[in-house]
């Protein structure tokens, strides 16, 4: 994936938006962030994603992260379209900003436009792209998902668990993980008192033909 990737520090770009003018950096502050984009306003799954973003904005608030949409029209249009996001999410509020690229110059930067996808005068559309930024503004995991396919929130709350556990723990998480689940100790954790001493909850490891002892579950 050319462009914006992990390990990347995510541009400190400046745009319009519904809560006025935003710089990225000052906007992330020391927070973990989503930076997720649309391919335009007022069609049918953006409208789905974007609800269900605000009903999820409590979810991601209590866990220190903050949201920012992007979809290439501009403000005045997210403001209005707004309105019908709200109409199918009834409860819910769009509190997070949402960014304006009339001229597609954010979603170059930020890795997300869509290879297939044009509008009626051949511009650029952006893909369902999400960046998981943090606290260091540094990219931590990427999504690129075409327009046909919405994306699944609680997905979004999965991985992101994940990257906050192991940015805090020398950990990773397992396949199909899901949260409150056992998770497994780094391999980087190679040595036995060094495991004991950063795990004295346990860890249990698991008896292999290779006699190899690199697969340990512990919880954090
Ligand atoms: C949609 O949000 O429904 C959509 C947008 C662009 C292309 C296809 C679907």
């Amino acid at each position: 994936m050319p462009g914006l990737t992990m390990g990347d520090t995510i541009p400190d770009l400046v745009a319009d938006s519904t809560h006025g003018k935003i710089r990225l950096h000052d906007y992330i502050g020391a927070s973990w962030t989503i930076v997720f984009s649309h391919p335009g306003d007022f069609t049918p799954v953006c409208t789905t994603e974007l609800g269900k973003m605000a009903e999820y904005a409590q979810v991601f608030a209590q866990r220190g992260v903050k949201l920012v949409g992007l979809s290439c029209d501009d403000v005045q249009s997210h403001k209005e379209w707004i309105k019908d996001i709200e109409a199918y999410t009834p409860g819910c509020k769009v509190t997070y900003p949402i960014l304006a690229d009339p001229n597609r110059e954010i979603i170059k930067q930020l890795n997300m436009v869509d290879p297939d996808e044009k509008d009626s005068s051949g511009n650029p559309l952006p893909s369902r792209a999400l960046h998981i930024v943090g606290p260091d503004k540094k990219v931590k995991l990427s999504f690129l998902y075409p327009a046909t396919t919405g994306r699944n929130m609680d997905e979004v709350v999965r991985v992101l668990e994940s990257l906050q556990k192991s940015y805090k723990h020398k950990i990773a998480t397992p396949a199909n993980w899901k949260p409150g689940d056992p998770v497994v100790i780094s391999p980087s954790v190679s040595n036995i008192e060094q495991a004991k001493e950063m795990f004295p909850q346990g860890y249990k490891t698991v008896d292999l033909p290779s006699k190899k002892d690199y697969l340990r579950f512990t919880n954090v």
